[in-house]
């Protein structure tokens, strides 16, 4: 299948992604999801797609974490499918899992559009969704429908939550009150197989409260209570400032969390070069190759000392076998993506667990397992 692979990426870089680079992002990204609810409703045409875009010899990249099987380790990241209507597209591009959202318990518009800003040459999207979404109730619906098909059920689905605030008056407590009530529905529905609870969304104007220990502490104090039955992650902000990310680990690390997803968009555009002149007046983080290398160094650092404590799920501008690899080497169980899926196409899954293979073997591993954190010393 690595000929049919090669054909489409061809036709994507060619073709398709020129069409879909001209015209407006917010436009394109709705266009796409539009075309991938038609298509994975389509008869047999999605079952041929899936033979021909994943890689099926994948012993290797078998894993079993926290009592889920996992295929592969590549994964969809949080806020592609925002209301968790495309399972089955996210299933036949081979994905090893996909996360769905950020949801919150109540419906919420988002920023006013535009909400994505293209940087070609520097591939990355500056993104300033404002986590819009249709509200948990309506998302878990849209989940239950797709579930009536038995093979839906068969790519985990993780949930991101979203710390945010539900108005400019709401406080601390509203705002916790809210992710728990999330939470508890979430887990009472049992139609997911982990939570990831997203501190770090760098396109409110809130400046992360959650991403100081105190506030964390209080959030996850009350999370602790609600002792839901399944793993829960919390998804990093990408900060310069290991000192204040360390601190960040530490509250996390006394609570009932698995693991950390590392990291969120670049919200400190100081230090990033880009290869694309980007206007002051477009808000948002970054992400793609802007978050490469900060995530792999926060990754490192995390394994080096929560290593033995924490799983880690590596995020940040992976677009082939390599990037992926080295996060795996770097400390991360598990890894994901969005930014390659729109600049590589369809077939980048694929081709990354094809690559991941040959590179296990090269290096000598059996399985994926074995390279996990290889790059780094544990303290
Ligand atoms: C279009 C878009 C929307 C995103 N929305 C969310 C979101 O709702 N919640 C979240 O935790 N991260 C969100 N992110 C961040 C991604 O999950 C990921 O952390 C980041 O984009 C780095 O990965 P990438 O380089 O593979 O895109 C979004 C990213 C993109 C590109």
């Amino acid at each position: 299948m690595k000929f049919s692979r090669y054909i489409i990426r061809f036709l994507y870089k060619n073709v398709i992604k020129k069409f879909l680079f001209i015209i407006p992002p917010d436009k394109a990204h709705s266009i796409l999801v539009s075309f991938a609810r038609i298509y994975q409703s389509l008869p047999i045409l999605p079952l041929i797609t899936k033979f021909i875009l994943t890689h099926r010899n994948n012993n290797r990249l078998k894993q079993n974490i926290c009592g889920i099987n996992f295929s592969n380790p590549v994964g969809l990241s949080a806020g592609f499918d925002k209301n968790i209507e495309l399972i089955p597209t996210m299933s036949m591009v081979g994905f090893g899992y996909m996360t769905g959202g950020s949801i919150t318990i109540t419906p919420r518009a988002g920023n006013p559009r535009p909400w994505f800003y293209r940087l070609p040459k520097s591939k990355s999207i500056v993104v300033h969704a404002g986590l819009a979404n249709d509200g948990a109730n309506i998302i878990l619906q849209n989940i239950k429908r797709q579930y009536k098909k038995e093979a839906n059920r068969k790519i985990p689905l993780f949930i991101s939550i979203a710390v945010v605030a539900r108005s400019q008056d709401s406080t601390e407590a509203d705002i916790i009150k809210d992710v728990c009530e999330a939470m508890s529905l979430v887990s009472g529905s049992g139609l997911a197989k982990a939570v990831e609870i997203n501190i770090s969304c760098p396109n409110i104007d809130d400046n992360q409260p959650f991403t100081y220990p105190d506030k964390l502490d209080n959030l996850l104090s009350q999370l602790d209570k609600i002792n839901a039955d399944m793993p829960i992650f919390i998804k990093m902000p990408n900060l310069v400032d290991f000192v204040r990310f360390g601190l960040i680990l530490e509250i996390i690390s006394k609570h009932k969390i698995n693991g950390v997803t590392i990291s969120n968009l670049v919200k400190d555009r100081s230090n990033i070069n880009l290869k694309d002149k980007l206007p002051e007046s477009v808000k948002g983080g970054l992400s793609g190759k802007p978050c490469r290398d900060r995530s792999l160094d926060l990754i490192k650092f995390t394994y080096e000392k929560y290593g033995d404590r924490l799983l880690i799920i590596g995020v940040g501008g992976i677009f082939n076998a390599e990037d992926a690899y080295l996060k795996i080497r770097a400390g991360s169980s598990l890894v994901a993506l969005i930014t390659g899926l729109m600049f590589e196409g369809p077939q980048l899954v694929g081709d990354i667990n094809h690559g991941l293979d040959k590179l296990l073997k090269r290096d000598g591993f059996s399985s994926l397992t074995e390279a996990i954190g290889i790059d780094v010393k544990k303290k």
